[in-house]
């Protein structure tokens, strides 16, 4: 199995290009079922969870073809309303095809995710919200069996807490549901301002687009439409992390300070400067000091700072001068990156959902490993920042959400690269790709 190698110490200097976000491109993808004509998305990143979806939508009978960056999905008919185990349990974001399908079909079987690495995860308010719209939902065998025989029809939705996926699911279902859909606590992330845009564009009306108060007329059909995915903000929140742990400056070409005032806020207070150039986001530490400052954070939902970005903040507090409290409120097994990274030198005692964070002046290479996307990342950002070699297992965590990764560091000065595992010596022998450069 692929595994990346860093040496660290290196300043990251340069330019990065920001991909299309995945956490906007899924949700459109699946709004792509919503209709029989051609959805056509720019700048959709290449990455396994796009591809993950693009195989369940395939198996909805959904005729996709990719030209670099664009990606163009027509289903004229649904050919099975079925979302089986084998790629659900690959890639949660399969929830996302409920709404459609049922809107669509008034019938859909999507299998029940399960728990994660991070959480429990449970889709309870994606359910709710659709038996409020006229769905008649059990759950037999781990499927989540979903009919509604008459349509669905326009409801009050209460989010009794913020959900992302919930709110993007019951937007997508109020578009083809017959009479209005109020949306009260709605997610307001960036994502689902573009997922409200491009539904926009295909024939759907939408009031109070970015609040957390979404109205949506139904309509009897939707059409083609040609959308661009907004840039990722949490590739540029890691890789401006990724920038200030290293002491570098780098430019996050295509990145937009909107969507990350928060983090940049917080940066700021640590003593890492984000200024906006005329391409993007310029970041770099402060040039008087010589570590980043130990400040304290809360995860929150959008506008607030993202759990998305907890894990790479907390590398980048290790080695801060001065303590930091960390404090994860979204997600309650959020910390699997700790262990990890106290094994590269860090000082971070959990305490229920927040991390105390002790900076020290430096942290050593050694091989480590997460369980997650945004906890992997955050072990390569503390291998670029330590002395000597980190190597990084599960590399295919990172492949779900960063696009050429290693490409994109090396660009800016990184010493890294991705090396095979050699099967015969899988417990411990590497076979390292490339000499150093
Ligand atoms: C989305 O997940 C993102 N995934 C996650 O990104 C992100 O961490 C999360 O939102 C929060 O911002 C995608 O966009 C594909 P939620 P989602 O529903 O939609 C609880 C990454 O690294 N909840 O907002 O699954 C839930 O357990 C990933 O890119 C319920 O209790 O998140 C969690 O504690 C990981 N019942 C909280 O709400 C529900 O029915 C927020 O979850 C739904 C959610």
């Amino acid at each position: 199995m692929d595994k990346i190698r860093i040496v660290g110490g290196r300043p990251l200097k340069g330019r990065i290009p920001i991909s299309g976000a995945k956490n906007a491109a899924l949700p459109l993808m699946a709004a792509g079922l919503l209709t029989d004509e051609t959805l056509t998305l720019n700048n959709v990143p290449r990455l396994a969870d796009i591809d993950s979806m693009a195989e369940l939508l395939a198996q909805h009978g959904a005729c996709l073809a990719r030209e670099g960056a664009t990606l163009s999905l027509t289903t004229p008919t649904i050919t099975s309303t079925v979302a089986p185990y084998d790629i659900v349990r690959k890639m949660r974001a399969s929830i996302l095809v409920l709404g459609p399908l049922l809107a669509r079909c008034r019938t859909a079987s999507v299998s029940l995710p399960g728990g994660c690495s991070i959480g429990t995860r449970p889709v309870d308010l994606h359910l709710s919200a659709l038996t409020q719209m006229g769905a008649e939902i059990t759950l037999d065998d781990g499927y989540i069996q979903a009919r509604a025989p008459q349509g669905l029809h326009g409801a009050e939705i209460v989010f009794p807490l913020v959900t992302v996926g919930g709110t993007e699911n019951i937007l997508m279902a109020a578009c083809l549901a017959k009479g209005t859909t109020t949306l009260v606590g709605a997610a307001r992330e960036p994502e689902i301002t573009d997922l409200a845009q491009c539904l926009v564009a295909m024939g759907a009306t939408i009031e109070g687009i970015g609040t957390d108060c979404l109205r949506i007329e139904g309509r009897e059909r939707l059409h083609g439409a040609t959308h661009r995915v907004i840039p990722d903000r949490l590739e540029a929140g890691t890789f401006g992390i990724a920038g200030a742990i290293t002491g570098g400056d780098v430019e996050l070409v295509g990145a937009q300070m909107e969507s990350l005032r928060a983090v940049a806020h917080l940066l700021d207070t640590a003593g890492v400067e984000v200024t906006e150039t005329a391409e993007g986001l310029r970041v770099r530490r402060h040039p008087d000091l010589a570590r980043a400052r130990g400040v304290d954070v809360t995860t929150q939902p959008f506008p607030g700072f993202p759990t998305d970005l907890q894990a790479q903040f907390m590398a980048l507090m290790t080695l801060a001068d001065g303590a930091s409290l960390i404090t994860e409120t979204i997600f309650e097994n959020r910390f699997m990156h700790v262990p990890e990274l106290v094994r590269m030198g860090a000082s971070i005692t959990v305490h229920g959902s927040s991390a105390q964070v002790r900076g020290v002046p430096a942290l050593k290479g050694a091989p480590v490993m997460a369980t997650d996307l945004r906890a992997s990342v955050s072990l390569v950002l503390a291998g670029l920042a330590a002395e000597g070699e980190t190597v990084i297992s599960r590399v295919y965590h990172l492949d779900r959400g960063y696009e050429n990764l290693e490409s994109k560091l090396q660009t800016c000065g990184a010493i890294v690269e991705r090396v095979k595992a050699a099967p015969q010596h899988d417990a411990g022998g590497f076979a390292f790709g490339q000499a150093d450069r």
